[in-house]
């Protein structure tokens, strides 16, 4: 595997290969759920870059910029693991040259009104101007994301489609640990007391798409919002939102899609979920 920490080094490489390239972008500490995108991209036939960028913008908490695990050496050897081809390392300096505004001013409408947009004021403008730096460096033909963060999936599809990308995004199913939690590089924050509670979350998950076919979405949200308490998680919010809007619904047969996204605290680490719960076969997202 080869490792760039400089743009120009990282595209004169990119020039010589012939194959598609598939683009994992990454904030390091990485996982499984991390290492399944790279698997496959590979699968696929792609030539992989991964790229590992903590990116500042996209923190509206500064301590949590602070406290984000960083682990450069041992993600290198898992990506080596995985069968990645390029590693992209840079430093903020070369993601951002200083006296340049790459800030991504699109329109995502209500996809960065709700949920995270509510609790993460800047997040997804952070999240998008990174993204969008990233693609333009590298410039793949697919870029692999994960479900595991829906709605900033949403918002990049959103901005492919608004810019007229032909890149295509690829979305990667949510990896879980043994009991259910979704993988996060925040779960090695968790205490030993919030780690044993915090499948409680995957747990509200299930049990909603359980019952959404028979019961009120209100009901459903109230009492996964109860469960987490129970347990001793903090719940932001949990939703039952439309998979292409992200607006709140009530009835599935009005939806091709229905997906159940919730944020936590479990302690002081924050926690994101998702569950499709309703989906018509006939219209599958893309
Ligand atoms: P990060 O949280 O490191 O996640 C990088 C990619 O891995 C994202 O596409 C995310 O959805 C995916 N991912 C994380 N956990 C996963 C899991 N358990 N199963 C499947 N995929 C998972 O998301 C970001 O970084 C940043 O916002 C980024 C897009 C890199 C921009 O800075």
């Amino acid at each position: 595997m080869l490792i760039f920490k400089k743009v120009t080094d990282l595209q004169g490489w990119l020039d010589t290969q012939r194959q598609a390239i598939g683009f994992a972008p990454t904030m390091g500490a990485l996982h499984q759920g991390h290492l399944e995108l790279i698997r496959m991209a590979k699968r696929r036939g792609d030539t992989v870059v991964a790229s590992i960028f903590v990116n500042p913008t996209q923190f509206n908490d500064p301590k949590d910029l602070e406290k984000y695990p960083r682990m450069p050496e041992q993600d290198a050897t898992l990506l080596l693991g995985a069968d990645c081809d390029v590693l992209f390392i840079p430093t903020v300096e070369e993601v951002y040259p200083p006296g340049l505004d790459l800030t991504v001013r699109l329109d995502f409408g209500p996809l960065e009104r709700v949920m995270e947009g509510i609790f993460r004021p800047g997040h997804f403008v952070g999240m998008a101007t990174v993204v969008k730096r990233l693609l333009d460096i590298v410039q793949p033909h697919h870029l692999y994301m994960g479900q595991k963060d829906f709605q900033q999936l949403s918002i990049v599809r959103s901005m492919l489609q608004q810019v007229h990308s032909p890149i295509e995004l690829v979305m990667c199913p949510t990896v879980r640990e043994a009991d259910g939690l979704a993988m996060s590089s925040r779960n090695v924050r968790l205490s030993p007391e919030m780690r044993a509670a915090a499948p409680v979350i995957y747990q509200s998950l299930l049990a909603a798409r359980e019952t959404f076919k028979t019961e009120a979405a209100g009901k459903i949200q109230t009492r996964a919002l109860q469960q987490m308490r129970d347990a001793g998680l903090q719940p932001e919010y949990f939703e039952l939102v439309d998979g292409f809007t992200l607006l709140p619904v009530t009835q599935h047969k009005d939806h091709s899609l229905v997906v159940a996204c919730t944020a936590v605290f479990a302690g002081d680490v924050r926690l994101i979920d998702n569950l499709v719960i309703h989906e018509n076969p006939d219209q599958a997202i893309k």
